[in-house]
């Protein structure tokens, strides 16, 4: 199973992507990740993106793709995966379908996930990350039991450099003008399904299986 999942930032992809990784036993594939690892162990990629991400704009389309396509390289994803955060513009979209064409493989699903605008904003202001796990709380939402500390690792909690609210609305209008436009790129391959993205996280886990059908 190949699943893209849609939505702005904060919307809560992640999270799900986490959740629906673990459900059906796939990778989740998560391109912000995978560029904030590379910032923390300071590669060359790493420090070529940490400007543009900072400030809330899009890394450039060759270096996402290229990353991508070695990441799908790997044997983890013979069963599936899913892609959180990828493709984020139309050139990508149109490189991954390229890539798994060569392979004989198709997206099976585009998830989208609809949260209201004064509500991303709330989720992406209180995000907390862990930098040693990954794992993401919300102050209010999702607090971890110890504040400010993860619950797995106990490390101190830190806030995205592009959280901080002056990026944010350039990350929204980066959004609005490149990625949006995806779901209709998806749609008119019939390929999307809205999913209300209001509601706790398991609830929408279950309404996304609802969406994807037995399994
Ligand atoms: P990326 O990491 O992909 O960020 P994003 O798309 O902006 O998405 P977010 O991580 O902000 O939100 P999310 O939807 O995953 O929400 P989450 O589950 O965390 O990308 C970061 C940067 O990397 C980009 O700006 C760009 O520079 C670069 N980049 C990455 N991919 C790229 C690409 N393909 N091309 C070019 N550049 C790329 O949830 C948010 C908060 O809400 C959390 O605190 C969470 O706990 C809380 N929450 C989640 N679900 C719920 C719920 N149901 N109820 C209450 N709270 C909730």
């Amino acid at each position: 199973m190949i699943l893209v999942l849609l939505g702005p930032p904060g919307a809560g992809k992640g999270t799900q992507a986490k959740l629906l990784a673990a459900e059906y036993g796939i990778p989740h594939i998560s391109t912000g990740d995978m560029f904030r690892d590379h910032k923390a162990r300071g590669t060359e990629l790493g420090k070529k993106v940490q400007a543009i991400m900072d400030s809330g704009g899009l890394v450039t389309d060759d270096i996402t793709n290229e990353m991508v396509r070695d990441r799908l390289g790997r044997d983890d994803v013979a069963k599936g995966f899913i892609l959180d955060g990828y493709p984020r513009t139309t050139a990508q979209a149109e490189f991954l379908e390229q890539l798994l064409a060569r392979a004989g493989r198709k997206i099976d699903r585009a998830l989208s996930y609809e949260v209201p605008v004064e509500m991303v904003v709330e989720r992406i202001s209180g995000r907390r990350s862990c930098p040693k796990c990954g794992a993401v709380y919300h102050v209010s939402q999702n607090p971890p039991k110890q504040t400010g500390y993860c619950d797995r690792d106990g490390a101190g909690l830190v806030q995205r450099d592009d959280d901080k609210p002056e990026n944010v609305k350039k990350r929204m209008e980066e959004y609005a003008a490149k990625t949006a436009p995806l779901k209709a790129f998806y749609a008119g391959r019939g390929l999307v399904s809205d999913v209300e993205g209001v509601g706790t996280p398991e609830g929408i886990l279950a309404a996304t299986k609802t969406v994807l059908g037995p399994r």
